[in-house]
């Protein structure tokens, strides 16, 4: 693999929810200004996975993490590590759009207003840029003030993007971001990972393999082997070759959906 700044870091990272052990000894690193997607069957941990790497987990009752994860080489697990500040700079966009029930223009505004900006014009700002960043300023911004629930589903996940970016992000997670949005949607949400890479870190958790190939520059293959074991890392490297050439016969079973 070419020589990259690494931005995150898993390190022998195992997670347990109670007694139930779903992911074990995950090592994989997160490039700098690259795309990485992890892939897999349902169940094999992708979501708990990439919810480790903010701490949304931390969220889930009697969700327990061993190992490391670091974010420009600190441990985000350590007792002092400021999480809030940790998911302002590692945001998440989820399956289902799930824009605030209040306007566009506000959805936007609201993680800035809460990090204590109050000036009218600066927030102005902030929000046509994110707006603007996440390709949907022109169809918006004749609207600001309508409710941004009424979006078609794939300006909705538009808008969930503007709101990540807003408090300005270094790592953007996506949890299938496109699973409950139409094919010409999908493409723009595709388009617009491509234009964030130059100033982002991003991670897409996809069921769709040719998502997978078409957008992201490392791919890590997971894999449940038994039903009831955890997730383990099969296989991780440079998309091309994962999906040309993998090294697993596991792998190469699942991209080309002779699995199971
Ligand atoms: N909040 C939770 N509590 C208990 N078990 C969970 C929870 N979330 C996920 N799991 C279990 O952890 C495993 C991995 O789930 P998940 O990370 O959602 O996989 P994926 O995103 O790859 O479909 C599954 O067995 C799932 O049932
Ligand atoms: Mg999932």
């Amino acid at each position: 693999m070419e020589e990259l700044e690494i931005k995150m870091e898993v390190k022998n990272l195992s997670m347990y929810y109670d007694g139930f052990k779903a992911l074990e000894d995950i090592s994989l690193s997160f490039p700098r200004q690259r795309i990485t997607a992890l892939i897999g069957p349902s169940g094999c941990g992708k979501s708990s996975l990439v919810r480790c790497l903010n701490r949304m987990n931390d969220l889930i009752e009697g969700c327990r993490v061993e190992g490391s994860v670091t974010l420009d080489g600190e441990e985000i697990y350590d007792p002092g590590y400021d999480v809030i500040a940790l998911r302002r700079k590692v945001g998440m966009v989820f399956q289902r759009p799930n824009p605030f029930p209040m306007s566009i223009y506000e959805n936007v505004a609201y993680g800035p207003r809460v990090g204590g900006v109050k000036d009218k014009g600066t927030l102005d700002a902030i929000v046509e840029d994110s707006l603007k960043k996440a390709a949907l300023w022109d169809e918006v911004k004749n609207i600001l003030r309508e409710s941004g629930q009424r979006l078609s589903g794939g300006q909705q996940q538009r808008l969930c993007i503007a709101r990540v970016i807003a408090v300005q992000p270094e790592v953007i997670l996506f949890d299938e971001p496109c699973s409950a949005i139409d094919p010409v949607s999908t493409q723009r949400i595709e388009d617009l990972m491509a234009e964030l890479k130059e100033n982002y870190t991003q991670v897409i958790v996809t069921h769709n393999m040719q998502q997978a190939a078409r957008v992201s520059d490392f791919t890590a293959f997971i894999l449940v082997q038994e039903q009831g074991e955890p997730g383990r890392l099969i296989e991780y490297g440079d998309t091309n070759k994962i999906f040309t050439n993998p090294d697993d016969e596991r792998t190469e079973r699942y991209i080309t959906g002779r699995f199971g």
